[in-house]
């Protein structure tokens, strides 16, 4: 998506492990314009797909979740990084981060995810696809359907497209990071 690619250009910055850094319109300040635009990206990529949820997981992956819900008038769902503990009724799976080098537990409430539904997930960064993994888990586990992930930003030089692919999931991503190596921003 050519305006997100030239975002990441210019306000885009490299950190030494492949890290690309977009606090000023997506993790940290954030672009509505942008991000609405986003969200009618995906809409148009999934507009064949029967979608009745929106299932993102905290934190950044909310915003660009609920434009699109907001577009297409859906519930969102966002998968908590804690288990609540006034909350029962739980779905419940680990996610390792390679990033943050830890594993945590994310947890949707089964009064949220119900046997059936058809689900389009959505989040900010597809790297390792772990948390990706966790989701198709957690929807499976509900008995629902996972007809579509689509992520922002895509590094293509990690593993989660691939893995995610290999599931027979319809993957969207909007910008799709070849490589940052020497700190230099390579786009496909
Ligand atoms: P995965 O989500 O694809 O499995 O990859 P990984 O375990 O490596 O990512 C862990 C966290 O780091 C995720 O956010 C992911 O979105 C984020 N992340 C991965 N690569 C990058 C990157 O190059 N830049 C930025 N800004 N983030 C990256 P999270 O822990 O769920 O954090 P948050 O949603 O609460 O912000």
């Amino acid at each position: 998506m050519k305006v997100l690619k030239e975002r990441i250009l210019k306000d885009g910055k490299c950190f030494p492990g492949g890290i690309l850094k977009v606090d000023n319109f997506i993790n940290h300040q954030m672009d509505p314009i942008l991000m609405k635009s986003m969200a009618v990206e995906f809409v148009r990529r999934f507009a064949g797909t029967k979608i009745n949820k929106i299932l993102t997981v905290e934190a950044s992956g909310i915003a660009p979740a609920i434009m699109v819900g907001y577009l297409l008038e859906l519930p969102v769902v966002f998968a908590k990084k804690r288990q609540p503990s006034t909350m029962e009724n739980m779905l419940v799976t680990e996610v390792f981060s390679f990033t943050k080098n830890t594993t945590y537990t994310v947890c949707v409430s089964k009064d949220y995810l119900l046997p059936g539904d058809k689900v389009l997930f959505i989040d900010d960064f597809l790297a390792n696809g772990n948390a990706g993994l966790g989701m198709i888990d957690l929807v499976n586990q509900a008995g629902a359907e996972m007809v579509g992930m689509g992520f922002l930003i895509e590094k293509a030089f990690q593993s989660g497209g691939n893995k995610l692919r290999q599931q027979g999931v319809h993957v969207e991503s909007l910008a799709i990071i070849e490589s940052l190596d020497d700190c230099q921003i390579k786009l496909r």
